[in-house]
């Protein structure tokens, strides 16, 4: 008898377990989306842009197989879905029986983020088509390599056509300009005052964004220099929860990355810390005074 209820016990107990790691696991690692109906007319599309188009011409662009792994001949995906934070905010795709694909709730996402990168009010000079394009037909230069030859290029037509589809009164998103003085003294103390039982990024991640400071002072300029450089390649200026900064370390409760061998340090986007970091991601926060939220005694400044 009483082996028999504790072996109940144990399986009940396993049951539980398994269903906790499950729910864990099945939590949601995506920014929110953005669920147009799919009947949207092209009226109330961002910009007004064809959706239709998008999803027929433009989308399978970005998929294509280009041959191989290595800069541009990799499928635009590979480097641009929000795990691998590169703006463009493609959504990772789904996969299922055997297939890869982007259903339809993603592909509306991504025609959102997509429609960021566009200037229908002069579609040469939107980002989507400068980027791929050679600087020596005018692109610009570009970590994912040239793609376009010229503007001549099946893919740069078809995407300028689709551009030119917008309202002709759209223009461009203002850029971003992220502050170096507020990281420097709001944002990089961060990396060296972990909370409770935490390691400090410093840690893992000195060869990279968290340069240690000199023993018992301040980095110096040049430090923050290069930390900032390094950081701003997991930024998404102007998207913060496009921005692995603010993305890795989230739980995945509360929509951060699945893993993250550093552990997390925000449990929630109300983390008046991570609110504090959002601002500046967006650009509103500048200059050296801090908000509460991210003030530092350590390191010493002098
Ligand atoms: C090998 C990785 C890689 C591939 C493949 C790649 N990109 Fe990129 N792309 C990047 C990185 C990294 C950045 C951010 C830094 C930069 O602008 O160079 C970027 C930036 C961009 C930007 C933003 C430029 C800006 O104005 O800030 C656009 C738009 C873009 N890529 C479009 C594309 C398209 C379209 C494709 C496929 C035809 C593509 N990329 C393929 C890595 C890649
Ligand atoms: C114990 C070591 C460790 C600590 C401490 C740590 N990290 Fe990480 N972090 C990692 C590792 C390993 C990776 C790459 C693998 C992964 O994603 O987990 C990573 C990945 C990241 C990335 C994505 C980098 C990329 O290449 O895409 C960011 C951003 C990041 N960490 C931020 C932080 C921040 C901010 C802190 C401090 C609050 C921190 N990490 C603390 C180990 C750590």
């Amino acid at each position: 008898m009483i082996s028999r209820s504790k072996s109940w016990l144990l399986l009940t107990a396993i049951t539980l377990l398994v269903v906790a790691c499950s729910e864990q696991e099945s939590s949601p690692a995506m920014p929110s989306a953005t669920q147009a109906g799919s009947g949207t007319s092209s009226s109330d599309t961002p910009k007004g842009l064809d959706y239709a188009f998008y999803k027929e011409s433009v989308e399978p662009i970005f998929i294509r197989y280009r041959g191989g792994f290595v800069g541009s001949d990799t499928a635009c995906v590979a480097c641009h879905t929000v795990q691998a934070n590169a703006p463009l905010g493609l959504v990772p795709l789904t996969e299922a029986n055997g297939e890869v694909f982007w259903t339809e709730a993603q592909s509306q996402e991504n025609f959102q983020n997509v429609a960021m990168l566009v200037n229908p009010s002069a579609p040469e000079t939107s980002r989507l088509l400068m980027a791929p394009l050679a600087p020596t037909a005018g692109g610009e230069s570009h970590s994912g390599g040239i793609f376009w030859d010229s503007t001549n290029h099946s893919e740069y037509r078809l995407i300028s056509e689709w551009i030119a589809s917008g309202d002709p009164n759209a223009g461009a998103e203002p850029i971003v300009d992220v502050d170096f003085a507020f990281f420097r003294s709001c944002v990089q103390p961060i990396f060296v005052n972990p909370i409770d039982n935490a390691m400090p990024c410093t840690e893992c991640h000195s060869g990279q964004f968290a340069v240690p400071p000199p023993e018992n002072s301040y980095w110096t300029v040049q430090q923050s220099e290069q930390a900032f450089e390094e950081l701003l390649s997991f930024v998404d200026p102007g998207r913060p929860d496009y921005s692995r900064f603010l993305h890795k370390p989230l739980h995945p409760d509360a929509g951060g990355d699945l893993m993250h061998n550093g552990g997390r340090r925000w449990y929630s986007k109300d983390d008046p810390e991570r609110q504090a970091l959002e601002a500046w991601v967006r650009g509103d926060s500048t200059g050296d005074q801090c908000p509460s939220a991210l003030q530092f005694d350590n390191p010493p400044r002098s």
